[in-house]
């Protein structure tokens, strides 16, 4: 085999993936920092398809695999998100929809991801598709979820991180995970039209701290989808980090098929091709919103 000349076998290309494999999967020499106190963070976008289940599951199997306890709420009913987790999610399985009926418990719901086993996910099933409705006639219609979500229920699980997965729009479900987060993550794809709608859900987050959560941030903005073939993907980087400053993560999730390819397998990238680069994107992704903890934060 031939090598550019100085570059050794470390310089070829699956020399590289293998490295980038190696930082993937082997978290000791790369453990993330625990938080100093628990953070839930919802990953929201009304614009459907911007990437919101990919970055949550992916992000969550960055910091497992890097040895941080992490929760998945999937609150869509179209159950990507368990279904990329490999959860069972058929109908009557204990799910997000009884914990927002206060009949299961955190505890009773979550169950164990086969990516990692500090990664748990809390499943929807079909059932949730109509909950949207169910919840209008009920008592704390908007907090049901944070109900869900106390101290004591977190701690009977041990996690340090809980990740809302929202449905593509800005009903009540959405609501609820703004009013149980800390802090909101926005993936936006690197696309036309990425800005259009934004303003409306920043307006929402707004309506949200004024009369439910005060202390919700929007902390974490997430470039997803970026095609480095297209200088409007660039257009659209330059304009996002223009608005937003440094919420925005300077790390780019690129498109990649990889990407696409895994939840088919019931796998976060991170599982399905640890030597590629939209694994190692998300786990560099992982490691910002590890290191930066809630410094930065936007108040819309
Ligand atoms: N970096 C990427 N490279 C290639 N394909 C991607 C990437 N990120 C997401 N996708 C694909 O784009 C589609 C939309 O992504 P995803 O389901 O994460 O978006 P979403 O915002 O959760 O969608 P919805 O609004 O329907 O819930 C999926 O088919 C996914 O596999
Ligand atoms: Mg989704």
């Amino acid at each position: 085999m031939s090598h550019a000349p100085g570059t050794g076998i470390g310089g070829t290309p699956i020399a590289e993936e293998a490295l980038r494999a190696a930082r993937v999967l082997h978290p000791d020499a790369n453990s993330m920092p625990r938080p100093a106190r628990r953070r839930v963070i919802t990953v929201a976008n009304q614009k459907g398809g911007v990437g919101k289940t990919t970055s949550t599951v992916n992000l969550a199997a960055g910091l497992a695999l890097h040895g941080v306890r992490t929760l998945v709420i999937d609150l869509d009913p179209q159950g990507n998100a368990s279904t990329a987790l490999d959860v069972d999610h058929r109908s009557g399985t204990p799910s997000v929809y009884e914990l927002l009926l206060g009949e299961t418990t955190l505890a009773d719901a979550a169950q164990a991801s086969t990516q990692s086993e500090n990664l748990l996910c809390i499943p929807a099933t079909i059932d949730l598709a109509g909950a949207e409705i169910e919840l209008v006639s009920m008592a704390q219609r908007e907090a049901r979820l944070k109900e869900g979500l106390t101290r004591e229920a977190l701690e009977a699980i041990d996690v340090d991180y809980v990740f809302i997965d929202c449905p593509p729009s800005l009903g009540l479900l959405t609501v609820n995970a703004l009013v149980a987060a800390d802090e909101v993550l926005i993936p936006i794809q690197c696309e036309y039209y990425a800005l259009e709608g934004l303003g409306q859900l920043l307006n929402n987050i707004e309506l949200v701290q004024r009369h439910l959560n005060q202390t919700l941030t929007v902390s974490t903005i997430l470039l997803t989808m970026y095609d480095g073939r297209t200088k409007l993907a660039d257009q659209v980087t330059q304009e996002v980090r223009r608005h937003f400053g440094d919420v925005v993560l300077k790390t780019i999730i690129p498109r990649s098929v990889k990407v696409s390819e895994a939840p088919g397998y019931g796998q976060t990238v991170l599982g399905y091709d640890p030597g590629s680069r939209g694994a190692m994107s998300y786990v560099d992704a992982a490691r910002e919103v590890a290191e930066r903890g809630t410094n930065r934060e936007l108040r819309p």
